[in-house]
């Protein structure tokens, strides 16, 4: 019978019969998909894997220190941790069109990555989180109109570096990494982490990305995290966060007028990210978060709720 063991050990064999002595990189988003490929193919094959992670600086709060600690000091894994934020924040500014975020974003990391791949020298094979529904979406019929928004991963790379695609799991469904995830002893947080996108946070501070407005976004992001794990709803709610919008609007603190920007809450519940409801979260739920977001959040007095369905409208903001 089939196991998660069993799948393990062909996996391992299958990769060390493929890659031989070669040299294989692995970009490591901190999402499920590259976590797991990272783990699995370093249990297959040891030193000869070298990730890199790019610090964007649009990533959540404590989340390059989580993902840092948990590949070089858990599982010693070797990690190139690349902090680019400047970069990324530097090509950023002034620009508000959802769709140039995106494709700067994208560029830069391309970049980035052949950049650090060339300072490593010969490598060989570019290993990548493809699961079972990406493989079947993309030989599906989804001409280029479909294209809503530009989704940024590691497409592009394969074709550009001259790269051997290393593909472990592209024949496995989400929840059957999960499963291998475990097997393979990684930590619930990881596993069970919910979607994040590859343009990060820039895609939910609408309007231009600032360093003073990201911090805002990603100290409220940390508390609409906080208490949806506190109210035992992170695992079955699909994506949880918070949005800055552009909108600063009056409120009173004390007795003094304050003018200061609006954070928006988004919590969906989906099983692909095509479709998507909002979550009937608990009213206490949302008074914690809104009140613990104006207390705690300097530069936000206002917070609101979004209650709309996938379509029309979509997940992400921007
Ligand atoms: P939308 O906003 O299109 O999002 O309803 C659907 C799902 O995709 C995620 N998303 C992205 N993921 N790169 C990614 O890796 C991207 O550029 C990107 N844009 C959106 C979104 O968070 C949701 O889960």
């Amino acid at each position: 019978t089939w196991t998660m063991a069993s799948f393990i050990e062909s996996a391992v064999a299958e990769i060390r019969a493929k890659v031989g002595s070669g040299k294989v990189i692995c970009a490591l988003s901190g999402g499920v998909d590259s976590s797991v490929v990272a783990v699995l193919i370093h249990r297959a094959l040891g030193d000869q894997l070298q990730c890199i992670f790019v610090n964007n600086g649009l990533l959540r709060k404590g989340e390059a220190e989580r993902v840092v600690n948990l590949f070089r000091s858990h599982f010693r894994i070797n990690l190139d941790y690349v902090d680019a934020a400047d970069r990324f924040l530097d090509r950023l500014a002034g620009v508000t069109d959802p769709e140039k975020k995106r494709k700067i974003i994208g560029n830069e990391f391309i970049f980035l990555f052949e950049e650090e791949a060339a300072k490593l020298g010969a490598v060989d094979y570019l290993a990548q989180g493809t699961l079972y529904p990406d493989v079947i979406e993309s030989v599906s019929t989804k001409g280029p109109s479909a294209v809503i928004k530009s989704h940024h991963n590691v497409g592009g790379l394969p074709e550009k570096m001259n790269l051997k695609l290393l593909e472990p799991v592209r024949e496995l469904f989400k929840d059957e990494v999960r499963l291998l995830g475990k097997e393979l002893g990684m930590p619930d947080e990881v596993i069970w982490r919910q979607p994040f996108p590859g343009p990060g946070l820039a895609i939910r501070c609408i309007g231009e990305v600032t360093r003073e407005r990201l911090d805002i976004l990603r100290e409220a992001d940390a508390i609409v995290l906080d208490e949806i794990r506190k109210a035992g709803l992170y695992r079955e709610i699909w994506q949880s966060f918070a949005v800055i919008l552009p909108v600063r609007t009056v409120g009173v603190m004390g007795d003094a007028r304050t003018y200061d920007y609006t954070v928006a809450l988004r919590a969906v519940n989906s099983t692909d990210g095509m479709t998507a409801d909002w979550v009937k979260l608990p009213y206490e739920v949302l008074g914690a978060i809104s009140s613990r977001i104006i207390n705690e959040v300097k530069g936000v007095n206002r917070v609101v709720y979004d209650i709309s369905q996938k379509p029309p409208a979509t997940i992400e903001w921007e």
